[in-house]
């Protein structure tokens, strides 16, 4: 009798334990679908920041100027560095040539290679010589070593463009001012309203 009782307690007990197991493993099964739903959206929503930020990079691409842009740059600010030159206005020689620097550091980061020619390593090798040159000759005030930097520079200039067979682009010395609305000459201090 005594028997009975305890197997009929251990089976009320048994049930119990099964129920409790069952619901747990529905609310762990709940749990677990609700997570991967979360997750799914979490997943949606980095591939959809992906994509934008995959088109942000593509318009900004775009938007980057083109090597051309650049030696178009260079082109104005050269022809303007030889008037400074001629009319011996260092001040805005030196501002010329250091525009010519700034854009050429900027080709140089492009890492471009045209016709095996590795843009970035030549343009960095005129940044360490024919620019050291022409800013050595202002800072000397010399126009005849200034003019002999200037046309080691159009020399650097074409046999650039000699070897990644744009020889088409022929770089010469100005003949006349790039614009006609600046003064080449220094400003002196009285001559400051002309
Ligand atoms: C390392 C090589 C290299 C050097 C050095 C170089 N260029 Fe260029 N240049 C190029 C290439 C490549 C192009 C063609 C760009 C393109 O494909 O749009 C070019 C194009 C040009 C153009 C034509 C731009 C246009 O769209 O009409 C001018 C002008 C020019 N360069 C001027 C210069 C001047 C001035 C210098 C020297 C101070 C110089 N370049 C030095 C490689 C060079």
């Amino acid at each position: 009798m005594k028997q009975k009782y305890f197997i009929s307690i251990g089976f009320v007990v048994l049930i119990g334990v099964i129920i409790v197991l069952v619901f747990r493993v529905t609310s762990l099964q709940k749990e677990t679908a609700d997570n991967n739903q979360k997750l799914s959206a979490r997943i949606a929503n980095f591939e959809s920041s992906i994509n934008s930020l995959n088109k942000t990079i593509d318009s900004l691409k775009e938007q980057v100027p083109g090597l051309g842009e650049y030696m178009t740059t260079i082109q104005l600010h050269m022809a303007k560095l030889w008037f400074a030159g001629q009319a011996k206005n260092w001040d805005l020689a030196k501002f010329e040539v250091h525009e010519i620097e700034e854009t050429m550091e900027v080709v140089a980061n492009l890492n471009i290679t045209r016709k095996d020619v590795n843009i970035s390593s030549v343009i960095q090798s005129v940044l360490n010589s024919q620019i050291p040159d022409l800013e050595k000759a202002i800072q000397e005030k010399s126009l005849v070593k200034f003019e002999t930097a200037y046309e080691q520079t159009v020399i650097t200039c074409n046999s650039c463009h000699n070897a990644v067979g744009h020889q088409f682009i022929h770089v010469i010395k100005p003949t006349s001012p790039p614009v006609t609305n600046q003064k080449w000459e220094p400003v002196l201090p009285d001559q400051e309203t002309d």
